[in-house]
């Protein structure tokens, strides 16, 4: 393995900063400058993760599972929209085991050289963790079909015709990949693992018990009626939850006493542009570019992006999951149909025929 840098391990590339046509209050990806806040507050095991209850008892069994037969656990992926605890889930793991977690990204992996590094690196048990694997260049991700399937790789050595390649024998590990886009990974990676857990929007009372567990260990006081207020505006997502918990309790030291009861967590949500279901600018922007632009849709998300003025897969990725789970907008072969409680929501009346008008 001659011309195999050993690189440590690199950390995750920073996430690509929001746009200023959203606030971040509720944008989902991570933000810069937060992350230690978000360290602070990340559940450390399996028994501290507030919802996602299915995930939870089906890792809860690969691992055991694996542990009782003291082999390493197949391979994991985690699927879902930004901010639902998939950094959290792959730490817990590594967590649960008892061994240690590699981190890296998808975008960090570009030549087949960079995962060998990372690969070559990892001792028995480890926990690898790639994050955006969806993103991750060809040849490393040939590299790592092998490595998932056998422990083994084939470095390869030298360059034209007398390039040789040399077989190297790896520790047994375990990869968990993280995926804001399962639909973008090729068929043959994902056979590759042995479990996929989608992660799924997180309900009002889980969000309030994220919202509350936060504020115990911030120190913050909130009345239990507020902390449900915060969590049924973060568009179903604890990173939202958090960061609206935070921006609530500087209202609430600016206005009063630091103390968060319901009229601060209304009054301080109003201020950063939250409105009741937990949109923000860019979700309004979104459905009124929809609505007033094109007549409720169908609109192709390229058309949306332009009109709203962000990257269209920040629409996909960011915003639109949350707008179908709402049920405001619904995806059509021929593009993006607003329901009439998109229409309501933006205080018009949905002409007749357009879905959901009967109730
Ligand atoms: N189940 C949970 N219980 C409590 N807090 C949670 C939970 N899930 C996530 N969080 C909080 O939300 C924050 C974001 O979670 P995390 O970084 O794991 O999301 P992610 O899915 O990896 O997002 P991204 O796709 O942007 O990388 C964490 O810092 C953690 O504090
Ligand atoms: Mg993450």
């Amino acid at each position: 393995m001659a011309n195999v840098e050993k690189t440590e391990f690199r950390l995750p590339e920073p996430q690509p900063k929001a746009s200023p046509a959203r606030s971040a209050d509720v944008d989902a990806r991570a933000q810069e400058g937060e992350a230690d806040q978000e360290v602070s507050l990340r559940p450390r095991s399996l028994g501290e993760f507030i919802g996602q209850p299915k995930v939870r008892d089906q890792l809860d069994l690969v691992l055991t599972g694996a542990k009782k037969r003291g082999v390493t656990p197949d391979h994991v992926l985690l699927s879902g929209p930004p901010g639902l605890g998939k950094t959290t889930m792959a730490m817990i793991i590594a967590y649960e085991l008892g061994t240690s977690l590699r981190m890296t990204s998808g975008p960090a992996l570009e030549r087949a050289g960079d995962l060998a590094a990372m690969l070559s690196n990892l001792m028995e048990g480890d926990v690898l963790f790639i994050d955006e694997i969806h993103r991750m260049a060809r040849p490393a991700e040939e590299m790592l079909y092998m490595a998932m399937e056998d422990f083994r790789i084939d470095v390869i050595v030298g360059k034209g015709p007398g390039a040789t390649s040399i077989p190297l024998e790896l520790a047994p590990f375990t990869l968990v990949g993280a995926t804001t886009r399962s639909g973008m990974l090729t068929g043959p990676l994902r056979d590759r693992f042995g479990f996929t857990a989608q992660m799924e929007f997180y309900g009002v009372d889980d969000l309030t018990k994220v919202v509350t567990r936060a504020a115990s260990i911030l120190g913050v006081p909130i009345d239990a009626d507020a902390a449900t207020e915060i969590a049924s505006r973060s568009r179903g997502t604890p990173r939202i939850a958090n960061r609206l918990l935070r921006r609530v309790r500087d209202f609430a030291e600016v206005h009063s006493d630091g103390h968060i009861d319901l009229a601060a967590a209304r009054a301080a949500l109003i201020v950063f542009d939250v409105d009741e279901m937990g949109l923000d600018r860019l979700d309004r922007a979104v459905l009124e570019a929809l609505i007033k632009g094109h007549g409720g849709g169908p609109v192709g998300i390229n058309t949306l992006a332009v009109a709203v003025g962000e990257e269209p897969s920040t629409v996909e990725e960011v915003c639109e999951p949350y707008l179908v789970r709402a049920g405001m907008i619904t995806r059509t072969g021929r593009g993006r149909v607003a329901t009439a409680l998109a229409w309501r929501h933006i205080g018009l009346e949905p002409p007749e025929g357009v879905m959901g008008t009967l109730y």
